[in-house]
């Protein structure tokens, strides 16, 4: 039996790395969570985190995950020190953790993933699974739909865009949503309706900047508050964070369940 509470206070440990982005590994360890979760589809049960089959191609190489190899290295260490603990649960756990540890609300989380050293091919989700931040609104749903989401649930995860940044050498896009990316806040709900967003002027990708350029939102943001069911429920956790962070704690509770198997009762 794996002492959690031991590993929980790791992670915690783990997280402030002054080297590393805005001096911690929080966001990237909740996005390593959420992309090992999110290839789920209620079609055919295939996909989400059970496996942790993100280190097998072509999950590994999906353009999606790039950077994510340096979450899954960091971890290894304990997963080292916790033999019996899986990647699986290690990678949610761990997200779970951080977003705690960064002022968030606890999600409900349990144990029991098993990982596959070897899995068929049609045991890896295929490519084109996750999210394509230059899309909107319908491209949006058809993804989370796929996973049972609804249209609440799709805006309460993506408050989780209120931390950490976004790399030109792994998605392209450049720059954080907030000024405060290692504090879990509804602070991405309130500049997506307070701030006037335009178009950067760039090389890159698409992508809209805040009038100071310093922060910035994805096509994919925007189209929370261009389509207007989603509209109202960004207002809603703009205006009430405690129901934002209720909504965030079950959404990203049943994110990473999805798909998982078990053998036992969950606890
Ligand atoms: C980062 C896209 C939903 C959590 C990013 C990045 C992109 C992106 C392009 C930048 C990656 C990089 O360059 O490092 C999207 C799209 C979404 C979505 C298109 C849905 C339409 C979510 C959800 C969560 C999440 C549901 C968690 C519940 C994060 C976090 C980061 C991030 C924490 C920062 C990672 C870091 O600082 O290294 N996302 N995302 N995202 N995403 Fe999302």
């Amino acid at each position: 039996m794996a002492d959690w509470f031991a590993l929980e206070r790791d992670i915690r440990a783990m997280l402030k790395q002054p080297e590393w982005d805005d001096g911690s590994i929080g966001p990237v360890l909740v996005r390593l969570a959420w992309h090992s979760s999110g290839t789920y589809s209620k079609k055919d049960g295939t996909g989400g985190s059970d496996g942790a089959t993100m280190r097998h191609a072509p999950e590994s190489t999906d353009g999606a995950n790039a950077g994510l190899e340096k979450a899954r290295a960091m971890l290894e260490p304990l997963k080292k020190k916790y033999p019996a603990v899986s990647r699986g649960d290690l990678w949610t756990l761990a997200g779970v953790v951080a977003v705690e540890a960064m002022g968030g609300p606890r999600s409900p989380w349990y144990p029991g993933r098993t990982d596959k050293e070897k899995p068929k091919a049609a045991e890896v989700p295929p490519n084109g699974r996750l999210p394509d931040a230059s899309q909107g609104a319908p491209h949006i749903r058809d993804v989370f739909y796929r996973m049972g989401f609804n249209d609440r649930d799709i805006v309460a995860l993506s408050g989780a865009h209120s931390l950490g940044r976004c790399h030109t050498d792994r998605s392209g896009y450049s720059g954080p949503w907030t000024n405060t990316p290692t504090r879990f806040s509804n602070q991405y709900f309130k500049l997506l309706i307070k701030e006037k967003w335009t178009k950067k002027k760039w090389d890159g990708p698409e992508q809209y900047e805040d009038p100071s350029g310093e922060l910035m939102m994805l096509p994919s943001d925007l189209a929370l508050i261009w389509d207007p069911k989603f509209k109202v429920v960004v207002e809603e956790y703009a205006e009430d964070k405690d129901t934002f962070f209720k909504d965030f704690s079950s959404a990203f509770g049943k994110l990473l369940e999805l798909g998982v198997r078990r053998s036992s009762a969950k606890l």
